[in-house]
C-alpha cells in the first residue's frame, strides 16, 4: 500500500467556477484520489478556497458586505457545490485559515533569515479618493499606443501592449473611477528567486516523466527574456496575511500583507494542517504528509492544475519550500491542463459565457456532467464542450451502453428467474473469452488511469461496458431461456456479477451510478477485481438482488436547444 498526497488548484473566492475550471483541476484530481482509495492506497485529498487579494475584497464590496463575511458564505457555497459533483476531498480548507496565517508568516521568517528576502522602495499609485494603493490592473487610461480608452495598468487590452501604470494618459481608478492618484513611496518584500535558479532547474531537469505542457512552461519561465524574475510578495492591502517574520513583527512592514500568490500555495500545506484539527488529529498526523523528515518521503505528492497556474507550482512555490532550508515535501508529479472552451467560443467568467457549476447541477446529476467532461479532458491540446457532443456521449456512453445493459439484465433475471442470482448452468468458451478480454482490458484501464491518462482510461472504460454488452447480445439468455434454462441461468450470474464489477471500475468516473448499482446487487464489496475470473464469482448463487431505478436518462433535442439558448451569454 502507497501512501499518495493529492492536491487540486484551489479555486478563487470571488465567484462560482464554469465547466473549465472544473475539468482542469478539482474533477480529474477526484478521479485521481478516487481511483488510488479504489486499489486500496491511503490517500490525502486537499482542496480549498483562495482568500485573499483585490479580487476578494472588490467582490466583497460589490455585495456590499465585509470580506470576511462574504468569504466564509462563499466558503460554503463552494462547498456545496463541490459535494455536488461528489469531489471527494478528505478537508476542503480555506487559505484565510489561521494555519495558514501562521505557516505563510513562518516561511517568510525562514526565507528572510535564509537571506532570500530582498527590502524594495519603490513608488506606487495609491489612490485618494478609495484610501488605497492600486494594483496595476486596477488602474484604468487611455493607450499612449492605440488610443483605447480603457487601457489597464498592466496591459491594453485592445492592442495587447504591455503598459506600466505611468504610461496610462488620463489615469484614473477603476474602483472609484476616481482620478485624484498620487505616486507614494512603499517598500515591499521581494522573494531572491534568481538565486535559487540554477536549484530550480536541477530540480526540473530531474522530473523526466512529467508532462511536456508542465515541464515546457516551467523552462520557458526559468529562460525566456531576463528568465526567472525575483518576485514581490507583499502588498498594500488589507485582506490577507499580515506581513510577519514567524512569529515577531516585521519593522517597516505595518500594515502590509502577503501577495495571494505567495500564500496560496502554502494552504496546500495549511489544509493538511486544517484536516488534521477537523478530526481530533494530531501534529504528526498531519506532518507525516508534509515533512520529510516525519514519514513524508515515502508519500507521493501530485498536483492537479490548469495551465496557467503551472510557472508558480513550479517555480514560486518550489523556491519557498527549497528557500526555507527545511525538510519539506516538494512535488513528484504535476498534471497539467489546456482549455476546455464552449461552444464555439471560450468560456467567460465576465460575460457569463458557458455553464457554470451551480448551473449544471440545477439541469442534470453529476454523473452525467463528470462522464462528459473526464472522457474529453483537455489534456494535450485545447477541448471544446458542445451541446451536440455532450448529449451523443451522454445518450450513447450512459444511457444506450451501461444504463441499458443494467436494466436489460436485472429486469430479465427478476422476471424469467426470481430476484436472486440462479444456480443452474455452468460458464462455457464465450464466458471464458469474456472474461479473457476482461482481464486485459483492465490491465489496460489500470495502467491509464495510474498514468492520469485520463481520456484514454475514460475510452477503455466505455471499452469494458461496451464488450458486456456485446456479450448479453450474443450470448441471448432470453433465447435461451426457452431451449436451455440452465445457460440461461448462467449467463444472467454472469452478468449480475458484471454489474457489481462494472460499479467497481466506473466508480471513479460515475460515483452516484456506480453506488445504484452496488446497491442493486444488494452488496458493498468494493474490493479492486485483481482477479477478474474471481471478481465475476463473488456473488453466490442464492444472493438477493434488486432492478435498480434507470440509471440515466437520454438528454432530447428540445432540452439541448434550450439549454444551448439559455447559456450563450449574460448569467441570469
Ligand atoms: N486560485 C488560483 C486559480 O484559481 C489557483 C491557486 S493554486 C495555489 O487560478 F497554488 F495557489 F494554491
Ligand atoms: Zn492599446
Amino acid at each position: 500500500m502507497a501512501r499518495i498526497l493529492i492536491t487540486s488548484a484551489i479555486p478563487y473566492i470571488n465567484g462560482i467556477k464554469h465547466l473549465g475550471n472544473l475539468v482542469g483541476s478539482q474533477l480529474p484530481a477526484d478521479l485521481y484520489a478516487r481511483f488510488m482509495r479504489g486499489r486500496g492506497h491511503e490517500v490525502l485529498f486537499l482542496c480549498a478556497t483562495d482568500e485573499h487579494g483585490t479580487p476578494a475584497e472588490l467582490a466583497a464590496a460589490k455585495a456590499g458586505k465585509p470580506v470576511e463575511e462574504f468569504c466564509a458564505e462563499m466558503h460554503a457555497v463552494q462547498k456545496g457545490i463541490a459535494d455536488g459533483f461528489r469531489l471527494s476531498f478528505d478537508h476542503f480548507g480555506r487559505s484565510s485559515s489561521q494555519r495558514n496565517h501562521r505557516l505563510t508568516q513562518h516561511f517568510a521568517g525562514k526565507l528572510a533569515e535564509n537571506g532570500l528576502i530582498e527590502e524594495v522602495s519603490e513608488k506606487q499609485v495609491f489612490s485618494v479618493a478609495d484610501n488605497r494603493f492600486l494594483p496595476d490592473r486596477y488602474i484604468e487610461g487611455t493607450c499612449p499606443n492605440c488610443g483605447y480608452d480603457r487601457a489597464r495598468g498592466d496591459q491594453c487590452e485592445n492592442c495587447t501592449k504591455q503598459l506600466d501604470p505611468t504610461d496610462l494618459i488620463n489615469p484614473r481608478s477603476a474602483i472609484s473611477g476616481s482620478t485624484d492618484l498620487e505616486l507614494r513611496q512603499t517598500k515591499h518584500l521581494y522573494l531572491r528567486q534568481r538565486a535559487l535558479r540554477d536549484r530550480l532547474e536541477a530540480w526540473i531537469d530531474s522530473r523526466a516523466d512529467w508532462p511536456v505542457l508542465t515541464t515546457s512552461i516551467a523552462r520557458k519561465w526559468l529562460n525566456d527574456g531576463e528568465g526567472l524574475q525575483d518576485r514581490g510578495i507583499t502588498r498594500d492591502l488589507f485582506w490577507g496575511v499580515p506581513v510577519r517574520k514567524g512569529d515577531q513583527p516585521w519593522p517597516g512592514m505595518e500594515g502590509k500583507v502577503f501577495y495571494v500568490w505567495f500564500d496560496a500555495p502554502i494552504e496546500y500545506i495549511a489544509c493538511a494542517a486544517e484536516w488534521a484539527d477537523a478530526n481530533g488529529l494530531t501534529e504528526a498526523d498531519w506532518q507525516r504528509w508534509w515533512r520529510t523528515d516525519k514519514g513524508a518521503a515515502d508519500v507521493r505528492y501530485v498536483q492537479f492544475m490548469g495551465k496557467d497556474n503551472v510557472p508558480f507550482h513550479t517555480l514560486s512555490f518550489p523556491a519557498t519550500i527549497m528557500g526555507s532550508g527545511e525538510p519539506w515535501k516538494l512535488v513528484d508529479y504535476i498534471k497539467s491542463f489546456n482549455y476546455l472552451n464552449y461552444d464555439g467560443g471560450q468560456f467567460s467568467t465576465s460575460q457569463g459565457r458557458g455553464v457554470f457549476m451551480d448551473q449544471a447541477l440545477s439541469i442534470l446529476p453529476p454523473d452525467y456532467w463528470r462522464w462528459w467532461l473526464l472522457s474529453h479532458a483537455p489534456e494535450n491540446a485545447d477541448s471544446e464542450f458542445t451541446w451536440e457532443n455532450f448529449q451523443a456521449s451522454v445518450n450513447k456512453d450512459l444511457a444506450d451502453v451501461l444504463g441499458n445493459l443494467v436494466s436489460r439484465v436485472t429486469k430479465f433475471a427478476t422476471s424469467k428467474l426470481g430476484d436472486m442470482v440462479p444456480a443452474g448452468g455452468e460458464f462455457g468458451p464465450r464466458e471464458t473469452a469474456l472474461i479473457a478480454d476482461l482481464g486485459a482490458r483492465l490491465r489496460d484501464y489500470e495502467a491509464f488511469m495510474e498514468a492520469m491518462d485520463i481520456r484514454k482510461a475514460a475510452a477503455e472504460l466505455r471499452g469494458i461496458w461496451v464488450v458486456g454488452n456485446e456479450y448479453l447480445q450474443g450470448a441471448a439468455p432470453w433465447s435461451a431461456v426457452k431451449t436451455d434454462p440452465g445457460r440461461a441461468e448462467a449467463i444472467v450470474r454472469l452478468s449480475l456479477n458484471l454489474i457489481r464489477v462494472y460499479a467497481i471500475l466506473s466508480r471513479p468516473f460515475i460515483p452516484d451510478a456506480a453506488a445504484t448499482m452496488m446497491a442493486a446487487m444488494g452488496s458493498n464489496d468494493w474490493t479492486w477485481p485483481d482477479h477478474i475470473g474471481k471478481a465475476l464469482r463473488a456473488l453466490p448463487p442464492g444472493h438477493p438482488f434488486t432492478v435498480p431505478e434507470n440509471l440515466f436518462r437520454k438528454i432530447t433535442d428540445e432540452e439541448r436547444a434550450d439549454w444551448q439558448q439559455r447559456f450563450s451569454g449574460v448569467r441570469g
